[in-house]
């Protein structure tokens, strides 16, 4: 069994967002997959009630929370845990020592960007291993990549890949779906979200 965990100390910057798709992605490898939503908000329980809400979206994965996590991860492949923001050094322990990879999304802000590098340095320092995910990045921006370059510029360890921005994101929240599954022009920010997610596995296999 694989544990892959969404975390940042800053919230809304696209934790929930990537783990649902991550959680997507991996179920459509066939294989059995528990989405932890560790956060009292439960984003990611939300949207999967609006997916059940309607008859046009199923969740091909368990949505489960962290206090029913030892019986909701019975027999999966991976299990996806959703952070809450602002969690403490000792939380940041944990997901450092109990997880395959610590993914650390950012959005291409300052501010987002601080958080990420005070997160990695974090896990790093208590031994796990993360990788930076640079996302909801503006078209014909060029913040995006350069924050990728001086990331790994200092040394951290950022996916190659960045998530573009899209409106679609916001349309799959609504709908409880994802952008793979919507209707329309939102197959290229799922095709970055692939890109990315196939480096992953380049990190944890
Ligand atoms: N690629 C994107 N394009 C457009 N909007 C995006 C993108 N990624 C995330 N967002 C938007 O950014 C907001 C925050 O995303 P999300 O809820 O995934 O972040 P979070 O880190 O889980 O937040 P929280 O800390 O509150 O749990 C949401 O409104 C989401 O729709
Ligand atoms: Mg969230």
């Amino acid at each position: 069994m694989k544990t892959v965990s969404f975390v940042s100390k800053k919230g809304g910057v696209a934790k929930t967002t990537s783990a649902i798709h991550y959680a997507y992605w991996l179920s459509l490898q066939k294989l059995a997959v528990t989405l932890i939503d560790d956060d009292n908000n439960r984003t990611a329980s939300n949207w999967a009630e609006r997916a059940q809400g309607n008859d046009k979206f199923t969740v091909p994965f368990r949505i489960a929370s962290f206090r029913s996590m030892s019986k909701a991860v019975d027999g999966a492949d991976y299990v996806v845990i959703d952070s809450q923001a602002s969690r403490t050094d000792d939380d940041l322990k944990d997901f450092a020592e109990d997880c395959d990879l610590v993914v650390i999304p950012t959005k291409p802000d300052i501010n987002s960007a601080r958080s990420a590098v005070e997160t990695a340095d974090a896990i790093n320092r208590h031994g796990g291993e993360y990788r930076i995910l640079i996302a909801d990045v503006p078209g014909y921006n060029t913040t995006g990549k350069e924050l990728a370059e001086d990331l790994a510029k200092d040394g951290y360890l950022v996916l190659k890949k960045t998530i573009r921005r899209s409106e679609g994101i916001n349309h799959a929240s609504l709908a409880g779906s994802t952008l793979m599954q919507l209707a329309g022009g939102y197959k290229l920010p799922w095709r970055d979200y692939e890109a990315a997610f196939v480096e992953m596995a380049g990190v944890i296999n």
